[in-house]
């Protein structure tokens, strides 16, 4: 299943990509926001597309192997200063930043991100990283991952989920994602785990994910570095997917305005349109922001 990029024609709106620009795309994945910027770009456009996954990273080179205009790294954001550096990129138009994970993950890596399949928890976005989220499950302290489920997961059960966790790895470990399921299921009360907007499993595993992954400092990393890497009039557009990460791109953008480096161009963030939800339910949380540097 493909990725469906998410508020394309609002990014492509405010990026306002125009021929000879330089962009970056710092979460490439499939190249699905890359490929229309791409098109504005050209002729003599750059894009410096950067992917953590190495499998997303590899799938990308290879489909766009012959496109000379794309430079792509398989990189971590959070050296976003670094790797623009080393690819001569200091002085860009644009970076895109649209965080957090791509249909792929959750269909198709087999790295247990979804609760609707049966994969070993893993929930890596690149090999490299040592932590997995069986580790967490079966090795942290009870109050380390109940502080998680509260504070990445907002979930008001955390501390039954956290208890019905130790009673389990007690006696057995904690390894597929559906083993946690019935573990956080056995955790929450019944009307719970009715058909509500959110599956009673989808705060625990957000929380996994992001501690993981260490989504959320690496998001402040990043966005301090936005100022450094763009131009004058250099344009920064993040688009989020839940609370966590709008508060810091909000508050981070909130402060390059006030110590006047940046203006902001959405006052409030923009959302999709009632018919990119219906066509792509994913992008129903999603919240773009955009500054420009003065
Ligand atoms: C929502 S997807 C981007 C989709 C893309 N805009 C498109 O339309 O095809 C987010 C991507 O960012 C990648 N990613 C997450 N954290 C990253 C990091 N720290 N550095 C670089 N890439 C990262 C994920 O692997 C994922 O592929």
């Amino acid at each position: 299943m493909r990725h469906i990029p998410v508020l394309l024609n609002e990014v492509l709106e405010y990026l306002d990509p125009k021929p000879g620009d330089k962009i970056i795309d710092a979460t490439f994945s499939g190249g699905g926001h890359a490929e229309k910027i791409l098109e504005k770009i050209k002729p003599n456009g750059k894009l410096l597309g950067i992917e953590i996954d190495t499998e997303l990273f590899n799938e990308a080179k290879e489909r766009f192997s012959k496109i000379k205009e794309i430079i792509l790294v398989n990189a971590d954001y959070r050296d976003l200063e670094k790797i623009v550096k080393e690819n001569n990129f200091i002085g860009a138009d644009g970076v895109l930043l649209d965080l957090g994970l791509s249909s792929w993950h959750f269909e198709e890596s087999k790295r247990g991100f979804s609760f609707r399949k049966d994969e070993l928890l893993d929930m890596r976005f690149t090999q490299n990283g040592e932590l997995t989220a069986r580790e967490i499950i079966n090795q942290w302290l009870p109050e380390e991952i109940e502080k998680i489920l509260k504070e990445y997961g907002e979930e008001k059960f955390a501390r039954k989920i956290t208890e019905s966790i130790i009673d389990a790895r007690k006696k057995k470990p904690i390894i597929t994602t559906f083993q946690l399921v019935d573990v956080i299921k056995n955790a929450v009360p019944f009307w719970y785990q009715k058909k509500r907007r959110l599956n009673f499993a989808t705060k625990t595993f957000q929380a996994l994910r992001i501690a993981v992954n260490d989504e959320l400092e690496n998001l402040k990393f990043v966005l301090k570095q936005l100022p450094k890497v763009l131009k004058r009039g250099g344009r920064a557009a993040v688009i989020s997917f839940h609370s966590l990460e709008d508060r810091i791109v909000k508050q981070d953008f909130k402060e390059l305005n006030k110590s006047g480096i940046a203006h902001i161009l959405t006052k409030k963030p923009i959302n999709p349109s009632e018919e990119e939800i219906a066509e792509n339910p994913r992008s129903r949380s999603a919240k773009l922001r955009v500054i420009e540097i003065l």
